[in-house]
């Protein structure tokens, strides 16, 4: 291939990562997988990429997860990998295009340069020429560790020895947390036609109506000079019976860089079922597949009949500001009425908004009414005036899952409207919170406090007051975030020495919530003992406690110093039990499962926080794409949250809420499960597998159960109530579905997808 078509195919092909998403078939011989076994060296030293170096007594390290897991938990600093294979000329000889092969390394945390045969190949998934070196690859923003690492390279490239052995070494440098190569099995082979098609499924999620599922989505030919002419299958299968239900074949013709949208039209399903788009070139043997799921919904359309959702508590300090909209669901209008609020409240019938301050202490049992067209429902609001506040755990948004620093006022205010107009807030959705981004920024040459030492607020947030206010409006609350230390995790200014005069602007900008998050404090801290670690968060509660507002205290340090052990102590509401999560099942597991020693530390005004939901639009900001979770992870999600009585706080774009995803946080009684007010953490009663039993008590007597399948097969998995800590007879209710299964004894059949669970409220 001429040098400028090569070059162009190699930016092209590095700008996607088609392995991600999709696999080619019946090309094996010209595919070479690699070790998954690599040798490992810590330190960094010149030699390391030469073929001449004798590594034999190297470490060895499994390339599919990372270093720190593998006895190197201290590593933040260079480590080399090198793998040895052999390249037969058969690879290319057998495949379709014969012009250029990709390397495959999985996921890199957080920068790296290979080098193939002593020679670079690339950086951070940028393929390098031959003969051009390589620049400061390990000095860049934003770190690259989530990126899959690609390299494309000409067959006839010098840097390969076909009919040889050949070296690979990578040279990893970890900032800073967990390091190392960690997500792949790395493979080297030509690259396929299909490679060209790059298929943008993943950025588009599914509508429903009228029984279809249906979405659209562009596929483009990426290449300048293979023509893509063939056909593109879209199959559907359903995973319990492994029956294929629906094929439709589409029609391929594509020059060079042109595109064509495909749209999908499927009958809705109720259970899990499986999406192959197929792509087939005509003459070439080899087909490539991309997997999609189907979204299904499990909750039933709200009911017409009036219902008072949650939560049934509400805990308020004396004299305080107080604000609640009362969740109500049902066929409009519905007119809802109240009896016996404390002295000092009023209720806004319009708004359906409690508010005022009240000076005595005491429980008080409000009772509200709702009525419509279809019916009536009553309840009891208790309210309880006295010290505590955040008696369920807080239920609302948080900007930094979607938007990260590209946060603005206009997002946000847009985010609680959302939770008015879709109806969010009737289920008891109503916190609307700021992350990190709405300071002025900690390298800016503006002045980052006013004269009085105020801090002051960003161009994007030019009146934190009104923004409180318009939020207050609407009955929802207000949250915003800062740290002790100097900056924020995100470069932004912080309250390091300016706690009391924080707390006194977030008051008067009306704040309900704060979040606290330790970052640049570690600079402060002489180290990690647990004074140091309880100090900064003292200081901020004792200046919280100074001013006229209830604020919830959500502490971030991320499980430091068993901080469930002591984060009721510095006066806590939350706190945050682990590092960062992200939208990958390997995170959502290895955070949600192992909530677990932390158990009998969470309770009512004091929450363990294993962070916030991943469902949705995400992308920590600007560009979002959809959760990369399965629908069965992300019910996995929602459902292992609400049994650990966790904080909920929505992490995606409200504006672009999805039919599935509007349905998933919907399910009041799976809310209820989280709301519950006996606030019991629940824990895991037993693991038999891949299948984790975890259970909560409840304070009406009953049990919410889930039963999780962790692994990689569907399960019809029989549940042992003896096992599970149940009584021999019990009447079980499916909680997603709120439909009654019936009376069992002793045991029950439950059908459990890949990944995901069945949960269940289990009665005497
Ligand atoms: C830390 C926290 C995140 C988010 C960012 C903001 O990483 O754990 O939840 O608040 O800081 O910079």
């Amino acid at each position: 291939m001429n040098r400028s078509r090569f070059i162009f195919n190699l930016i092209a092909l590095s700008l996607i990562v088609l392995l991600i998403s999709c696999r080619t078939q019946d090309q094996k011989n010209s595919q070479i997988r690699l070790s998954e076994v690599w040798k490992f060296k810590t330190g960094d030293d010149p030699s390391y990429l030469t073929i001449g170096l004798d590594d034999s007594d190297w470490k060895q390290i499994n390339v599919g997860q990372n270093w720190d897991n593998q006895g190197y938990k201290e590593l933040d600093n260079f480590a080399w990998y090198r793998v040895r294979f052999s390249l037969p000329s058969s690879v290319k000889d057998i495949s379709f295009l014969k012009d250029s092969l990709k390397l495959y390394l999985g996921k890199i945390d957080d920068c790296d340069e290979v080098y193939l045969n002593g020679k670079i190949l690339g950086y951070n998934g940028i393929t390098l020429t031959s003969g051009v070196s390589v620049p400061d690859s390990f000095n860049i923003e934003p770190s690259p560790w989530y990126k899959e690492r690609v390299y494309v390279i000409s067959a006839d490239d010098e840097r390969l020895l076909w009919d040889k052995e050949n070296l690979i070494a990578v040279r990893v440098w970890d900032r800073g947390g967990l390091g190392g190569m960690y997500s792949g099995i790395p493979a080297i082979g030509m690259v396929d036609v299909g490679d060209y098609l790059e298929s943008g499924h993943r950025n588009s999620t599914f509508a429903f109506d009228n029984g279809v599922a249906y979405k659209s989505f562009n596929v483009k030919n990426i290449s300048n000079h293979v023509k893509l002419s063939g056909v593109f299958i879209v199959t559907a299968k359903n995973d319990f019976t492994a029956k294929e239900f629906f094929r439709h074949i589409i029609k391929i013709d594509l020059p060079a860089g042109a595109e064509t949208k495909i749209f999908v039209e499927i009958p809705e399903q109720n259970e899990s079922t499986t999406l192959n788009y197929i792509y087939k070139q005509k003459g070439s043997a080899s087909e490539t597949v991309y997997t999609d799921i189907l979204p299904y919904i499990l909750t039933p359309a709200v009911s017409e009949n009036p219902r008072i959702n949650g939560p049934e508590i509400i805990g308020a300090r004396p004299g305080k500001p107080f604000l609640h909209k009362i969740p109500v669901t049902g066929k409009e209008p519905l007119k809802i009425s109240i009896a016996n609020l404390p002295e000092g409240l009023t209720f806004d019938s319009n708004r359906g908004i409690i508010s005022g301050r009240v000076s005595n202490r005491g429980e008080y049992d409000v009772k509200i009414t709702v009525e419509n067209s279809v019916g009536k429902a009553s309840g009891i609001l208790k309210i309880i005036i006295g010290d505590q506040i955040a008696l369920t755990p807080p239920m609302g948004w948080n900007s930094w899952n979607c938007w990260g620093l590209s946060v603005d006022q206009e997002k946000v205010i847009a985010s609680a409207k959302v939770f008015v107009e879709k109806g969010l807030a009737n289920h008891g959705w109503n916190y609307i919170n700021i992350d990190d981004g709405w300071e002025i920024k900690g390298d800016s040459p503006e002045p980052k406090r006013d004269d009085d030492g105020n801090i002051r607020t960003n161009e994007k947030f030019p009146d934190m007051k009104s923004l409180g206010d318009s939020i207050h409006f609407l009955g929802l609350k207000f949250g915003i975030y800062t740290s002790p230390g100097p900056l924020t995790c995100g470069g932004y200014t912080a309250s390091y020495q300016y706690e009391i005069q924080d707390a006194r602007s977030f008051a008067f900008w009306g704040v309900d919530y704060l979040k606290y998050d330790w970052c640049s404090y570690g600079q402060i801290a002489k180290d990690h003992s647990l004074p140091e670690l309880k100090k900064p968060y003292f200081v901020m509660r004792d200046a919280l406690g100074e001013v006229d507002r209830d604020i919830v205290y959500s502490l971030c340090q991320y499980g430091m110093g068993n901080v469930y052990e002591w984060g009721a102590e510095v006066g806590g509401n939350l706190w945050r039990t682990t590092g960062d999560i992200t939208d990958t099942w390997g995170s959502l597991k290895s955070i949600g499962f192992n909530q677990v020693k932390n158990a009998p530390y969470g309770g009512p005004g004091h929450w363990n926080d294993p962070d916030m939901l991943v469902v949705g639009w995400v992308g920590w900001g600007p560009n979002l794409h959809p959760t990369r979770l399965t629908p069965n992870e992300q019910y996995t999600h929602i459902s292992l949250w609400s049994l650990l009585s966790a904080p909920l706080l929505i992490g995606c774009d409200l504006e672009r809420l999805d039919d599935f995803t509007l349905n998933l946080l919907t399910n009041d009684e799976v809310i209820a499960v989280n709301q519950d007010i006996l606030g019991k953490q629940a824990t895991p009663v037993f693991i038999d597998g891949d299948v984790q039993v975890w259970v909560k008590e409840l304070y009406d007597g009953t049990k919410a159960v889930g039963v999780f399948n962790l692994g990689e097969s569907i399960l019809d998995y029989k549940l042992l109530f003896n096992k599970a800590g149940l009584p021999d007879k019990v009447k079980v209710r499916d909680l997603w579905r709120q439909k009654e299964l019936g009376s069992f004894e002793k045991s029950i059949i439950i059908k459990l997808p890949v990944h995901g669970v069945s949960l269940l409220k289990v009665s005497e």
